[in-house]
């Protein structure tokens, strides 16, 4: 979602006839782009600003902006306008758009400005984008979150859940593939809970749209996330063998194998019931991949808390895990528990964890040797200038020597070795 709202940022400024450039330190403006899902970010964002004062010292026409979810936060506002005073423009989340008459009034008026939103009803459209990827996009679909899990800022730094329209969407999308894409990302806090209101006035659900979407000429992929378990309808099992375009992969966040641990985070689904989706939509879709969010830590978990997480991780085999170690969030239910977890214990279940996610996954990559997957190619390795990196239908990430004017096109991959994180093959076709 932020790395979206940066996109969306750099579309912008682009439009305002300002440039990229590669290094900071040629830059006539800044802008921190910030996450508050989790402390790490936070510390790293207050010293990564420090940094920039000496530079706004000597040279004042150089601009400072920050903005993202940490900004919807009013500790955090009160810490910049203690410690930061010389922050030229704060941001939030919810007034992207005008960023660029809140820049020129701070660079015309030679003053600082905090413009911070607390929610609003409203979605803009048709704002730019300057993509990361040529070939593939994020296309918002909903904003915000109503789920309030215990641990999470979310619903309160990104406000209530919203739906686009339909029509915006599918007419966004039409002009990213008129701009070359082949793969769209559907963005939201929990997509299965899409309700976009249609001209008729009625709604229309997250299955629907994909079905929509799925006519599009010239899209190839539909990818989504992310999906809370407690709201995955039977008619998005449908869409997967409806749709020949949405990929055979699901993010399926779990948080916890513990019904205790899933009660206090208020997440609204058990352990079985959760066993009991994934065994629906394997046997639906027996080719798709699946990957998941697990938190480590989070207040009163016991071993035997844990240890239900790891088996679960087990029992599902997942072929991917994003692993968390729970971090207070100010204002959320979670933060005031009583009965947080000692960092050290947390550490040490968060590497068996770890351990047993990436065994798993190295596994289930192994079992990929020697078949031939479709893989939409991406760009060029970071590290090999002759090596090409795609992504296969089930998001497995691929390296493979080949030539540059492949990018953006489907190729067939031979895959002959796999690692934890990555599949290497050789092209067949
Ligand atoms: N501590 C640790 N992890 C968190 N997440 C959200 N809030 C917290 C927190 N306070 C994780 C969840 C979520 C992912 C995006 O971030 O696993 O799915
Ligand atoms: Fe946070 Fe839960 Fe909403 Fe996901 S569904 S954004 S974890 S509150």
């Amino acid at each position: 979602m932020n790395e979206h709202d940066s996109e969306t940022m750099a579309g912008l400024l682009i439009n305002m006839g300002l440039v990229r450039v590669d290094d900071c330190d040629d830059a006539d403006i800044e802008i921190m782009n910030t996450c508050s899902v989790r402390e790490n970010a936070d510390k790293h964002f207050f010293g990564t600003l420090g940094q920039l004062k000496k530079r706004k010292e000597s040279e004042p026409e150089f601009l400072v902006c920050v903005s993202g979810c940490m900004m919807q936060q009013q500790s955090i506002i009160d810490t910049l306008k203690a410690k930061y005073p010389w922050v030229d423009l704060v941001i939030g989340t919810h007034n992207i758009h005008m960023l660029p008459s809140l820049l020129e009034k701070v660079s015309n008026e030679k003053t600082k400005l905090v413009d911070v939103w607390p929610d609003t009803d409203s979605i803009v459209e048709g704002m730019p984008s300057e993509r990361l990827f040529k070939h593939k996009a994020l296309v918002n679909i909903t904003f915000g979150c109503n789920n309030f899990c215990t641990y999470c800022i979310v619903p309160y730094t990104r406000g209530r859940e919203k739906s686009r329209v339909p029509d915006a969407i599918i007419s966004e999308i039409e002009s990213l593939v008129d701009d070359g894409v082949k793969e769209v990302m559907l963005l939201g806090q929990n997509v299965n809970s899409y309700k976009g209101m249609t001209d008729d006035g009625s709604y229309m659900d997250f299955a629907t749209l994909i079905k929509r979407i799925n006519d599009i000429e010239g899209l190839e992929r539909i990818r989504f996330m992310t999906s809370h378990p407690k709201d995955l309808s039977d008619s998005l099992i449908n869409a997967f063998k409806e749709c020949e375009k949405l990929c055979k992969n699901i993010h399926l966040p779990v948080q916890a194998g513990s019904n205790e641990i899933l009660r206090r985070m208020n997440r609204h689904y058990s352990r079985e019931q959760y066993i009991e989706l994934v065994n629906k939509i394997r046997a639906a879709v027996p080719e798709i991949t699946i990957s998941t969010d697990i938190i480590v830590g989070f207040p009163g978990e016991t071993e035997e808390d844990f240890e239900e997480t790891l088996s679960l991780v087990r029992e599902i085999e997942y072929d991917s895990a994003f692993t968390f170690l729970y971090s207070i969030r100010t204002g959320t239910p979670a933060a005031s528990y009583p009965d947080q977890i000692p960092e050290e214990i947390k550490h040490k279940r968060f590497d068996r964890l770890v351990e047993a996610v990436n065994e798993i996954s190295e596994r289930k990559n192994k079992a990929y040797l020697g078949k031939t997957e479709l893989v939409l190619v991406e760009g060029k390795s970071k590290t090999d200038d002759k090596t090409l990196t795609g992504r296969t239908d089930g998001f497995k990430l691929v390296n493979f020597p080949g030539d540059e004017s492949l990018i953006g096109k489907k190729v067939k991959v031979e895959i002959t070795d796999a690692k934890t994180f990555s599949l290497m093959g050789q092209i067949i076709e």
